[in-house]
């Protein structure tokens, strides 16, 4: 098999009694965005957290661009993992910082990766600022989180993701909690950040409507594995009572969810 940007191999991770990863192998290809669903609890959070780095799995590893990070820490797992940027479930904001100090932390705290140097003050001001125009945000600069609805926090955490220009993009949740309609945006933006970044992504999601406009690739997990890795239209078609389900959400009238 061809190996990816990113290979899983044969990933356990256990939380005292409860085995919640128990072999999960992916590869994930250059370029693509691929999509990982599956039932609450199942472990994505978890599985996201391992590819950047920050969860060490009890066996197996993730590879980056051929270079096992599972097994570095410190300045060498930063050095491996910091063309990464993550999109964290509820899209956390620093909520002291304002919208620009948010969006800016990461160029702050980094620098420019390629030259090793501090970005200039008025370079910062104008990623972000571009950054906040991709997502639909230009003018929240001083506003705080306090004073954002729950759908313009998850934008401004994605233009604090985006401004950064990483290479892979790993997303949580991204559409959970949002009114279709703001999910839809947010869908959209995703795609749009994928083709202008030229990035490589992976969002983890419960979302079968948000999977399809954005995934190149499903995957399922399902008991700790990778339960079934294929193109939108042959996944649709697994005979799986989980995807049974997804097939009803997207072709049924709702009213025929009902039993009784
Ligand atoms: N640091 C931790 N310590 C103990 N248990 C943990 C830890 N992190 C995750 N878990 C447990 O592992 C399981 C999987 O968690 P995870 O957050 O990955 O689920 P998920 O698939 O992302 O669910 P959701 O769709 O609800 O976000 C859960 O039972 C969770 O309680
Ligand atoms: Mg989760």
């Amino acid at each position: 098999m061809e190996t990816g940007v990113i290979s899983i191999r044969n990933l356990w991770k256990r939380f005292g009694a409860l085995q919640v990863l128990k072999g999960i192998d992916l590869d994930i290809q250059s370029g693509e965005t691929i999509v990982i669903l599956g039932r609450s609890g199942v472990g994505k959070s978890v599985l996201l957290k391992h590819i950047i780095g920050i969860a060490k799995p009890d066996e197996g590893s993730v590879l980056v661009n051929g270079i096992n990070i599972s097994a570095l820490y410190g300045h060498r797992l930063y050095l491996s993992v910091r063309d990464m940027g993550m999109l964290f479930q509820g899209g956390a904001l620093f909520d002291s910082m304002n919208v620009e100090e948010n969006a800016s932390f990461y160029l702050k705290e980094h620098g420019n990766r390629e030259t090793e140097k501090r970005y200039a003050k008025s370079e910062i001001e104008d990623r972000v600022a571009e950054a906040l125009k991709m997502v639909g945000l230009e003018g929240t600069q001083k506003k705080m989180p306090s004073d954002l609805s729950g759908g313009m926090r998850k934008r401004a955490a994605l233009a604090r993701l985006i401004v950064y220009r990483p290479k892979i993009l790993l997303y949580d949740e991204p559409t959970t909690g949002l009114d279709p309609i703001t999910a839809m945006q947010i869908n959209e933006l995703i795609v749009k950040t994928q083709k202008e970044l030229k990035a490589t992504s992976v969002v983890v999601t419960h979302d079968i409507i948000s999977s399809l406009v954005v995934g190149d690739r499903l995957a399922l997990i399902k008991d700790g594995q990778i339960a079934y890795v294929s193109d939108p239209d042959n996944f649709l078609n697994i005979q799986d009572p989980i995807i049974e389900f997804f097939r009803k959400i997207i072709g049924q009238d709702p009213r025929s969810f009902r039993t009784v």
